[in-house]
Parts: C-alpha cells; sequence; structure tokens
C-alpha cells in the first residue's frame, strides 16, 4: 500500500494513474479528432458533438452546455456521486487503497450528506410506520388502488399524517437540527410569519430511492382528486432528480433480456411489479433526461417505453426517443390499446396481457410514423405526398439497411404507393437505379464554380471571418448553427475548427491556413476589409446567416430542379415504350412539392 498522507497526494497519484481518456472511453463513446478526443455530451441534450476531452491537459469541455474539468469531476457527473466517492471509484480502479485523511471541508461535505441520507431513512421509517401501525387514510387509500401488503413494504411506502408538525417534531426528538431538516426539503420555513411545518402532509408517500438503495427524497400523492397531486423533494444536496430513476434500485436484479421498461409514474411501476412485470423504471415527474438515459445504459440496452396513452403522454414517448437513442439504447415503444396506463393496462389484462403487449411493441420508428400518420388526410393525394415525404426523412435517419427497408415497406403498405419508389426515396440502392453519379459529381464542381461567381463563397467566408474576429458574436451565434448548415467543405473545416476554439479571444488567418484550406477561400477571407466586419452587431450578423440560409436552399432547389430535368427525359422514354411511369410520376411530384416548401420557407426568411 502506498501510504498517502492527504487527499492531494491521493488526487494526484490517482490523476497520474486514471487517464481520463481511458476512463471516460469506459463510460462512453469518444472518437479521436486531430490531438483531441471528441463525442456527444453526457451532460446535455445534442446531435453533434460538443464534448472534447484533451489527453495532453487530462481534462473534459462541452463547449455546448460548459460542463468542464478533470477526471474526478467528470465521474462526480456521470455517476452522480460527491467528490469522494468519485475518489474512491477511481482509486479502486487503478488499485489505490485509500486511507482516511482527507480535508476538513471534505469531511464536512462527507459528513452533511451522510446526515442527510439518515434522515432521509428516518423519515421514510416514520411515513412507514404511519402507515402500516394504525388505521389511517393512506392505508386505506392504497388499499383501494390495489395494493398488497407485501408490495407496500417492498417499496417502503408509507404516510405523512395530517398535521402541521408530527414529522419535524419526531425528527428533532431524534436530535436533527431544524435547519438540516428544511436543507433535506423535509420541513419548509416560512421567513414572513417565521413558522416551520412539514413539507408532507396526508399524503401516501412513495420513498425514492438511488440505483444503490439510499432513501434520497420523497413523491407525496393526494388521497383524493385535488393538485397538485403529487408533491416531491426539491432538489437537495442529495435529491437530484434528473439524474435518479424511480424504482432502478429494485428492476436493476430482475432484468431481463437486456431491457428495461420506461414508465411515467411510481403507480404505474408499482402496479406493474405486484403483477410481476419486475424490470421497470420510471423518471420522477420530468421529462426523461440524457442523464437518466445514460444511466439506463448501465444496466441495459434495450428500452421499451409504456407512458401514459393521451397525448401528453404520446408527446413525451417522441421526446424520449431521441433521448434514449442518444444515449445507444434501442427503443421499442408499447401500445397500451384502449387503457391510459400501465396500471389501468395491467389490472384489465393482467400479466399474460401485458407480456405480449411486450412482445408486439414496436419498433420506435414505427410509432413515430404512425403519430406522423395522424396529422394527414392520405385520401387527399397532396397530404399524402406531404406524409410520405416527412415519413421518408425519418427512415433516411435510420442506419441499417434492413431496418430502411422493413420500414419502407410499412410505409407502402400504408399509403399504396410502390415499394420502389420508396425505397429510391429513402436512398435504398435499387438496381433498376440509373447510374449517373459520376455525372453528379462532376455537374457539383460546374455548380461549385458557378456559386463562387454568385458570391455565395463571399456570404459564408464573410461569416467566418466575423467568427473569426469577434468573440461576443461567436457566442451568440454558433449554437444555432450546424456544420451541414454551410455549402463549401472549406467553411465547414474552419467552422469545426472555430466551435472548437471558441474560447479564444481572436482567430488569425494563420491558424486558418494551417487547416488545409484552399488558397482561394483564405484569399477571399481577406480580401473582406476589417473595417467592414468590426461594425457588424448581432442583427447585422444575422442577416448573414439568412442569405447563408437562402444559399443553401437556391441550392437545393438548383439539384432538384435538374433531377427533375432528368427525370421528364426518363418519363418521355418510359412513355414512349408504354411502360410503367408511376415511380417516376410520383418522384417528380414529390420533387415539385419540396421546392414549392423551399420557395416558401425562403419567402419567409
Ligand atoms: N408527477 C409529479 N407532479 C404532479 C403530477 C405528476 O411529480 N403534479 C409525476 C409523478 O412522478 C407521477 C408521474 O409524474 O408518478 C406521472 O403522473 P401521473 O400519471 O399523473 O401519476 P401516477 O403515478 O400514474 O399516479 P396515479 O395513478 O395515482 O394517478
Ligand atoms: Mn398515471
Amino acid at each position: 500500500m502506498i501510504n498517502l498522507n492527504d487527499l492531494k497526494d491521493i488526487i494526484e497519484e490517482i490523476k497520474s494513474r486514471c487517464d481520463i481518456v481511458d476512463v471516460i472511453s469506459d463510460y462512453m463513446h469518444i472518437e479521436k479528432s486531430g490531438s483531441n478526443y471528441t463525442g456527444l455530451c453526457p451532460f446535455h441534450t445534442e446531435k453533434t458533438g460538443s464534448f472534447m476531452v484533451s489527453k495532453s491537459k487530462q481534462i473534459y469541455k462541452c463547449f455546448g452546455c460548459n460542463a468542464g474539468g478533470d477526471v474526478i469531476s467528470f465521474v462526480m457527473r456521470w455517476e452522480n456521486v460527491d467528490f469522494m466517492e468519485a475518489v474512491k471509484i477511481l482509486a479502486k480502479r487503478c488499485g489505490i487503497t485509500l486511507n482516511r485523511n482527507i480535508s476538513e471541508e471534505e469531511r464536512q461535505k462527507i459528513q452533511e450528506i451522510n446526515k442527510f441520507r439518515e434522515i432521509h431513512t428516518e423519515a421514510a421509517r416514520f411515513y412507514f410506520a404511519n402507515l402500516l401501525s394504525r388505521k389511517n387514510p393512506g392505508y386505506e387509500y392504497l388499499k383501494k388502488r390495489g395494493l398488497s401488503d407485501k408490495i407496500i413494504k417492498r417499496f417502503g411506502l408509507g404516510y405523512s399524517l395530517n398535521s402541521w408538525n408530527s414529522l419535524m417534531n419526531h425528527l428533532l426528538a431524534k436530535g436533527y437540527d431544524k435547519a438540516d431538516l428544511v436543507k433535506c426539503g423535509l420541513v419548509t420555513h416560512k421567513s414572513e410569519t417565521n413558522k416551520y411545518y412539514d413539507r408532507f402532509r396526508n399524503r401516501v408517500m412513495f420513498p425514492i430511492f438511488n440505483y444503490n438503495g439510499k432513501v434520497i427524497g420523497f413523491g407525496g400523492r393526494v388521497l383524493d382528486d385535488s393538485l397538485p397531486k403529487y408533491l416531491n423533494s426539491p432538489e437537495t444536496l442529495i435529491f437530484n432528480k434528473r439524474l435518479n430513476l424511480y424504482g432502478l434500485n429494485i428492476s436493476k436484479k430482475s432484468i431481463k433480456d437486456d431491457t428495461l421498461i420506461l414508465v411515467e409514474g411510481y403507480m404505474d411501476l408499482i402496479s406493474l411489479y405486484q403483477n410481476n412485470i419486475e424490470n421497470v423504471v420510471a423518471t420522477l415527474g420530468t421529462a426523461l433526461t440524457i442523464g437518466q438515459a445514460k444511466l439506463i445504459r448501465k444496466f441495459a440496452k434495450n428500452v421499451i417505453i409504456s407512458y401514459d396513452s393521451d397525448q401528453a403522454g404520446q408527446n413525451a414517448t417522441l421526446r424520449a426517443i431521441d433521448i434514449l437513442l442518444q444515449a445507444d439504447i434501442k427503443v421499442k415503444i408499447l401500445n397500451l390499446k384502449d387503457c391510459k396506463d400501465p396500471d389501468d393496462f395491467i389490472k384489465k389484462y393482467g400479466f399474460e396481457g401485458y407480456k405480449k403487449a411486450i412482445d408486439e411493441s414496436d419498433y420506435y420508428i414505427k410509432f413515430k410514423i404512425d403519430i406522423l400518420k395522424n396529422k394527414y388526410n392520405l385520401q387527399n393525394d397532396t397530404q399524402k405526398m406531404s406524409f410520405v415525404e416527412e415519413a421518408t426523412l425519418l427512415l433516411r435517419k435510420l442506419k441499417s439497411p434492413i431496418e430502411k427497408d422493413l420500414y419502407a415497406k410499412y410505409l407502402s403498405d400504408l399509403t399504396n404507393i410502390s415499394i420502389e419508389s420508396i425505397r429510391a426515396n429513402v436512398g435504398i440502392k435499387v438496381k433498376s437505379n440509373y447510374n449517373n453519379s459520376k455525372n453528379n459529381t462532376n455537374n457539383r464542381k460546374i455548380e461549385q464554380m458557378s456559386k463562387i461567381q454568385n458570391g455565395y463563397l463571399k456570404v459564408e467566408a464573410k461569416f467566418i471571418k466575423l467568427l473569426m474576429e469577434n468573440k461576443k458574436l461567436r457566442n451568440s451565434v454558433l449554437m444555432d448553427y450546424e456544420i451541414e448548415d454551410f455549402l463549401f467543405g472549406d467553411t465547414k473545416e474552419i467552422f469545426d475548427y472555430i466551435i472548437k476554439n471558441k474560447e479564444l479571444d481572436k482567430i488569425t488567418i494563420d491558424k486558418i491556413k494551417s487547416l488545409n484550406i484552399s488558397e482561394e477561400y483564405v484569399k477571399t477571407i481577406q480580401s473582406i476589409p476589417i473595417e467592414e466586419i468590426n461594425t457588424y452587431t448581432l442583427e447585422g450578423t444575422k442577416k448573414i446567416i439568412d442569405q447563408i440560409r437562402k444559399n443553401i436552399i437556391d441550392d437545393e432547389i438548383k439539384s432538384m430542379s435538374d433531377e427533375i430535368k432528368q427525370l421528364s427525359n426518363k418519363l418521355e422514354l418510359l412513355k414512349k415504350n408504354n411502360d410503367n411511369t408511376k415511380e417516376v410520376d410520383d418522384k417528380i411530384m414529390n420533387l415539385s412539392l419540396e421546392i414549392l416548401k423551399r420557395e416558401k420557407i425562403k419567402k419567409d426568411l
């Protein structure tokens, strides 16, 4: 054992042994990019990677949400643990045995966390005893909802008495501090009157455990229809709603087929559990977060979303799908048929019914297509085509060609549009497809030239120059933009560089040159007078951005018109030969619609 005398030494030792790139790679996917590593930030929702890890500096940084720090702070955030806990995890990883010599401040924080946990455990015991030791409306309510004594005990449910101070007095008598009870969110302090009262009164209490089984908060449900239906613990030193999941402490022991079922409500989860569906977790009254998705991913690769069937539930499902996908989870959606929530469903159809619904649950893309379908009237041809266009966009995002094909088939069945034309639209290569990809690249080059003449390049270069010079503008517009939003490869390259170095006061032309940018582009940047750039305000910048958007749209319209021209030629041929023209007709129609759409967007810019 290494004898380390204080925490500082331990930290230095841990940091030297736990390489940040190795540690983070164990938690998530990062890719080498230049001298750094990048990935999707686990601490906020995003589509393009803003998360950077520097091996040489041994730090991570997200320019999207500004999270950042060293290997210890990464583990703290990811594992949702305090400093000492993170140090312990890393110490274990690299084989350091910890002695107990730590700083006074850390010691105090650890003590406070332990005390808060104790207080919560004590409160949970108190509520539990209230529920089971004497007759009370809480117990009656849970019985009315069909819960067995066994399940009540399993989840440690309780009852907060209909009194102002019963919990406070109980905990004070146990020797705890009033101020701590307030910090735990169990007692509320009204400063106007200087009065203290229990936060939870006359409610059924659901203790919330972290996945290690420690009580960290409570949800309290009213016994009737009054509002708010649930009251939850506030955020405290030990409770973070966005990083914990209800029931995970229990369900992590019953994960089947690498799958967890995700529900919205405490009652849904408990009701399913009572009916032997045990691999379930619930969110804590907020929309699913990426942190929660990552937590799920540590336990299971697949999630079946089983949210309420109403409009709110459907919207929440759509949001949850995207978050789960980001965490690299396979997502399916369970259909509750005529029932409003899982509790309802399992009461009506029982274990077997729910099991069947699990087996029949749809891959998320089908759910998305179905939701989309409801927005259109498929009897109307124009609407039908818009629907197909939108659905196609969904299919294009799928990575696997087999999935693409499977759901192209589904879409074809739904609309009676031939599978071939849908396949073609989705970008699945069809044998009969005339081969003109070479031609396309040539065309592209010629277009590129004309674009330069049209001043497209100049607009993008101007925007880049603005970002290089003006840090303030950079911060206010960067987040609205994605690399795909530009026409020119050079712009994309520089933009990527600026994103990664957005903290620099000024980005010099020499730095840009070192990125392998074409001479022509560099010249264009240099030709823009600095005085012009310096006069730009946010409003002026927005105008440039709009111009870039217009350029992109023009470009798209142009290539779609070209495609229509080619298709028209093909159509002529088909007609001459008396061949089936439906596929080509469909395509031309779709393209025309797309052009119209873009023209409208352009007008609104
Ligand atoms: N929720 C909340 N605050 C509210 C309403 C709901 O925090 N005012 C959260 C709770 O976590 C609740 C979940 O959202 O469990 C789902 O809400 P709902 O479906 O209304 O509750 P259920 O748990 O299904 O409860 P019940 O069946 O008793 O209506
Ligand atoms: Mn419900």
